[in-house]
């Protein structure tokens, strides 16, 4: 069974509670049609009631009628929210008109039905930018204990015949979130990789911190962020299998390994693939998509206190439908 259709088992059997803050998108409506048919998930819409059903019975998309819908202009439902909101952003300075108001924006909305319990998960991002998903994620959902750095992991499924990572499976991160890690955050970044690989991926982390430099072949302040950030996700995790500074090719072909870098357990056998800056994260792993043919997986939003991920603007529905799956599993 592939990894696709294992998470789509497990969250038949888990049969957990999303929502989608983009009610009213029709992708997302296909893709929860779909989700709601194959029973893998009980779904909630945000949108006007009315708008949703016209658009639902316009496509043939019969099962939406079992999903819960909830309008964001229903007095009841601010008056459910905006205290939650208030308390939590008070401190920052959110006054109880402003609460109400953002209270009613569909992606705060969303991660407020997260945060109280009134569902599990949520996904968003076919219409609005990442940038609006994750600060609703950030100011609501939060990080979890011990983290207060949220990343962006892919996992990559390599082509038949790709013999890299774990039965072709690799997991690649920060490919979403953090512009410049500092080590402290790129070391957090590690850890909850590591943690998106034994949960989500299934495989045993074997994890490589990437720099242009092999065990101190060059030199700089980037090369000294990646050494500082391996000393730091060594003494959060002393049982992880972790190592760095390695180049791409040291941390996953075995006979470079070999030459540089003889004493590391990793090197050469890396899934885990953390590198050094956004920059980097982003550019790899849509050239390995696109030049390997690799299946591109996410990206997982790690660090948060509950699970909420972000979609493509150019997602297609079946994307949609796999986030939702994934989304369901974290
Ligand atoms: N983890 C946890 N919390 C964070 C993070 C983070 N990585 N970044 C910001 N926050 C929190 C801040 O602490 C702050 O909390 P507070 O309001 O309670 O104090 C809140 O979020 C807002 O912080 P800002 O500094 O105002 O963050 P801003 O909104 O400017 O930016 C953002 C955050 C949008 C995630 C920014 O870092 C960003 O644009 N990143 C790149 C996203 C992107 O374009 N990715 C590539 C495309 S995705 C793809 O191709 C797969």
């Amino acid at each position: 069974m592939d990894l696709l259709q294992h998470m789509t088992e497990r969250a038949r059997s888990l049969k957990r509670h999303v929502v989608l803050a983009e009610g009213t998108e029709p992708r997302t409506l296909r893709a929860a049609n779909r989700i709601l048919a194959e029973e893998l998930a009980k779904v909630t819409l945000i949108g006007n009631p009315a708008e949703i059903n016209e658009l639902a019975a316009a496509e043939g998309l019969e099962a939406i009628g079992l999903a819960q819908i909830v309008d964001p202009n229903d007095p009841a439902v601010i008056a459910r929210y905006a205290p939650v909101l208030l308390e939590l952003r008070k401190a920052k300075g959110m006054t109880p008109e402003q609460a109400e108001k953002t209270a009613a924006d569909p992606l705060y909305l969303g991660c407020l039905m997260v945060k109280t319990g009134d569902a599990y998960c949520m996904v968003a991002g076919a219409e609005n930018t990442t940038g609006d998903v994750l600060r609703a994620a950030f100011q609501v959902i939060k990080t979890k204990p011990g983290i207060n750095v949220v990343s962006g992991a892919f996992i990559m499924i390599m082509p038949e015949g790709v013999n890299y990572g774990t039965d072709g499976i690799m997991i690649f991160a920060d490919c979403a979130v953090v512009p410049n890690p500092t080590a402290q955050e790129l070391a957090q970044i590690a850890i909850s990789s590591a943690d998106t690989a034994r949960n989500i991926a299934g495989i045993e982390p074997c994890v490589a911190m990437l720099s242009y430099s092999t065990k101190g072949s060059g030199k700089g302040p980037d090369v000294d962020n990646v050494v500082e950030a391996t000393r730091i996700a060594k003494e959060m995790d002393p049982c992880l299998d972790l190592d760095g500074e390695l180049q791409a090719d040291a941390a996953i072909v075995p006979v470079v390994a070999a030459k540089k870098a003889p004493n590391s357990e990793v090197a050469g056998h890396a899934n885990v693939l953390v590198f050094p800056s956004l920059e980097v994260g982003n550019i790899a792993y849509k050239l390995v998509q696109r030049i390997s043919g690799a299946q591109a997986v996410g990206p997982v939003l790690q660090g948060l206190a509950a699970p909420v991920n972000d979609l493509s603007r150019g997602a297609s529905w079946e994307d949609i439908y796999k986030t939702i799956i994934m989304t369901c599993n974290q």
